[in-house]
């Protein structure tokens, strides 16, 4: 059983993904994290198709190593969210990711987090959601993250990196960011991750 929770960075879906999958007894795949160590992989790149064609993603529980490197944390600052954001418009990325993303869930019971994972990629997923919420509310909560991990950033910067990807991400031809026709939305302004969690459950 396939479960797709996508929307926008800060609606608070790594959370809700990472316990309902807790709750469910189901796996966790964190697609965003893929997107990201993609855009660590090409940085350098001067042959996209090369890269892509040689580059070992792999996504042992918690952790992202890519050509046997743990990249976890790395993968982790606002300059890798924006490399991935521009990464994630090129075509031959997406297809790339979207295999991987199936081939790891083959046959397992998944809760798959990201921008597309509903729409394009596991579009018979059994339980779709989309997760929403007001857009300073997402910078704070994100904002937070940051500073609790001893990144120097203020929110005027967190909100507008936020907006630009946001743009970027629901204006690409791609695959873009938006929620599956047989979405459940669910607006998490003023929700704690209880709540969240909570109604998730109710709607598996
Ligand atoms: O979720 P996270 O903030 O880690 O995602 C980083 C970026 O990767 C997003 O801004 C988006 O551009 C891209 N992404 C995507 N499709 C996914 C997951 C992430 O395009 N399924």
């Amino acid at each position: 059983m396939i479960v797709t929770i996508d929307g926008p960075a800060g609606s608070g879906k790594s959370t809700a993904a990472r316990g309902l999958a807790a709750r469910l007894g189901f796996d966790y795949l964190d697609t965003g994290a893929m997107f990201r160590a993609v855009g660590l992989a090409l940085r350098d790149a001067a042959d996209a198709d090369a890269v892509l064609a040689a580059v070992r993603l792999e996504m042992p529980p918690g952790r992202v190593l890519l050509d046997g490197r743990d990249v976890t944390a790395d993968i982790r600052t606002p300059a890798a969210a924006q490399a991935a954001s521009r990464v994630a418009t090129v075509p031959a990325v997406r297809q790339f990711l979207a295999a991987e993303q199936r081939r790891i869930a083959a046959g397992r019971d998944m809760v798959c987090e990201g921008r597309d994972q509903g729409t394009a990629v596991f579009p018979d997923a059994a339980c779709k959601f989309y997760l929403v919420a007001d857009p300073l509310a997402r910078a704070e909560r994100r904002h937070r993250e940051l500073v609790a991990k001893g990144e120097a950033v203020v929110l005027a910067d967190v909100l507008a990196q936020q907006q630009e990807r946001d743009a970027r991400d629901a204006g690409r031809a791609a695959a873009p960011m938006r929620p599956a026709a047989d979405a459940v939305v669910i607006d998490t302004t003023g929700l704690s991750p209880d709540d969240v969690l909570a109604r998730l459950e109710e709607v598996v």
